[in-house]
Order: structure tokens, then sequence, then C-alpha cells
């Protein structure tokens, strides 16, 4: 009988393997490139339902597995990530998506010759070598739950290999062809969120899903961000008529007050609620106990 923390783990995965065909890409759209903790895919539809009826430029500053952009598929976008190593696995799903398929396939390849802890082993060696795109491809899609993790001592990833069978390349390659042609009008760039976001312009759109500041420092090496750097850098997208809109762990959430920061007067326009399920960092720390309360209200804030 499979542990209870197993048994979690695999809960946290679609049924990944099922046939997938470029054709007919199922509605709505779930089909995931990369496997990353805080996803918003399953939530993008409640998200996109509050984007304003038309806007120009889209803008994902903090872009992790791209929940949104994925299933929003704009015409024109910018989407960016203070993660290099990410960033280079998106710059190569343009510049050369065979070559993002055949990264894959040649490390999903070690699996069948040494298995697959020590595949990830080797994998995971590699990457905390040498910090690179290709790695963290396959190290995403193989480790425990897509949490890509950080040790805070040296910066070497640290998460364990998943108890899941990472998806196949045949299957990785459905995907990569069908966020290929989603992210069309993407360009994919290697920015701090400021720096993106100061280059939108007015009737441009900007989605903002940052870490955590209290729970999520450890993870994708996030020492960067600050909250209230944020708010300012939204302050002046406001003030040159651009349309951003925040996504925030409502659990951490009270009042105008954002883990302890307050949130500035004005800012923002107004506040909606999103359908969420439950978080995956909860489900892991919780290991057996029920989880029926803990369900994460994600709330949105617009300054529109
Ligand atoms: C919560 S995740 C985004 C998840 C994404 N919505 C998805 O669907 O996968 C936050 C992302 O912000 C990035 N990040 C952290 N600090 C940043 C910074 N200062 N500038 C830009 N990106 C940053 C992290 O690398 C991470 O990928």
């Amino acid at each position: 009988m499979r542990s209870t923390a197993i048994r979690q783990q695999l809960e946290l995965f679609e049924p990944e393997d099922l046939p997938l065909s470029i054709m007919a890409q199922p509605k709505p759209f779930r089909t995931q490139l990369l496997k990353w903790v805080g996803n918003k895919q399953k939530q993008a539809d409640s998200i996109i339902k509050f984007f304003p009826k038309q806007f120009d430029t889209y803008f994902e500053p903090f872009l992790g597995s791209g929940g949104v952009l994925g299933v929003l598929a704009p015409e024109k976008a910018v989407a960016s990530d203070i993660f290099e190593p990410l960033v280079q696995i998106w710059q190569m799903l343009h510049s050369d998506k065979e070559e993002l398929k055949r990264q894959y396939a040649e490390r999903y390849a070690l699996i069948v010759q040494l298995g697959k802890k020590a595949a990830y082993a080797k994998v995971l060696t590699s990457y905390n070598q040498e910090p690179n795109g290709a790695d963290l491809l396959f190290l995403c899609r193989a480790c425990y739950g897509g949490v890509v993790r950080f040790r805070k001592n040296d910066g070497f990833m640290s998460t364990p290999v998943g108890v899941h069978d990472p998806v196949s390349p045949d299957s990785f390659g459905i995907r990569t062809d069908i966020w290929h042609n989603r992210t069309r009008g993407t360009r994919f760039l290697h920015l701090d969120f400021a720096a993106a976001m100061n280059q939108a312009k007015c009737g441009d759109l900007i989605y903002c899903d940052p870490p955590y500041s209290d729970s999520q420092t450890i993870l994708y090496g996030a020492q960067a961000f600050s909250l209230p750097r944020l708010f300012d850098t939204i302050t002046s997208c406001k003030a040159r008529g651009v349309y951003v809109v925040l996504s925030i762990d409502g659990t951490k959430y009270s009042g105008r007050k954002l883990c302890d920061i307050a949130i500035p007067e004005g800012l923002f326009e107004r506040e909606e609620f999103v359908s969420v399920g439950r978080s995956m960092l909860k489900r892991f720390q919780m290991d057996g106990k029920t989880l029926e309360d803990h369900e994460v209200r994600d709330r949105l804030l617009l300054t529109f």
C-alpha cells in the first residue's frame, strides 16, 4: 500500500501522459509545459474574466510556468522572470523548439539507462555545477511536486526526485508544439519585474503573480523580491494608464494589509475573489492531516 505522503504527491498531478493532440486541445486549456509550484493554469479562466475587454500588449512579469499566459494566448505579449535558467527554457521554445524537445528526451533517456533516481541525481548535479535551462526543464518535470527549491547556504537546488513518472518525450514534444503556438506573439525576457513593467505603455495590461514574501522566499531563488518595490512600480504604471492586476494569496491578506505590509491607499480600485484549489505548499506541510479547511482563497487587486 502506498504511504500517505506518496498518495498526496500523486494527487498533485493530473493524469498527464494521456494521449495529447496538437489539433484537438482540451477546453479549458490545462496542458502544461512545465511543472511549477504556484502554477496558475487552473485558476486562469477565473482570473482572465476580470481582465479589461480590450488592451494592447499583455505583460506577465512573474512568469514561472506561465499558467495565465498559456490560457490567454495573447496576440502580443512580453513575458519575463528573474530566474535565468527558467527564461532560457522559454526562449528555447521559440528560438529552437526541436532542440527543446531533444534536451528533454536526452535527459529522459537516462531514466531507461540508470533508473529514475540515479538519472535525476545526475541531472541535478549537472544543474548545480552550472545552472542551465536544459537541466532545469527535466528537473522541474521530475522533481517532487514541481517545487524547485534552493538551499539557503549554498544556493543549490535541493528538491528530491518525485514519486511520479515524468511525461514521456512524445508527450513533452506535443506540449512543446501546443505551447509554441499559443505563445507565438510573446517575447520572453530575463528581467526583474520593475524593468519589465516599466516597458508597459498606456492601454497595456500587466498581470502580476509575485512570490509571497513569507512562505516562498527560498523557492525560485526569489530573494530579490520586495513587495513595497512592487507597489511603487504598480503606482507608476497606473499613473501612465497601464492596467494592473495583482494576484495575492488570500490567506496572507487581511483588510488593507498584505503580509503585514500596508497596501498604499487608493492604489487599487477594486478586489475580486478567484476560485482556487488547495495550496501545494500547505499540502506538503500538512503531511497526512485533513485538508478540508485549508482551501486557499486567492484574491485579485485591480487598478481599474
Ligand atoms: C508565484 S510564481 C509565478 C507562477 C506563475 N503564475 C505560474 O503560473 O507558474 C513567481 C515567479 O516570480 C519570479 N520572481 C521572483 N522574484 C522576481 C523578481 N524580482 N522579478 C521578476 N520575477 C521574479 C520567480 O522566479 C517565480 O517564477
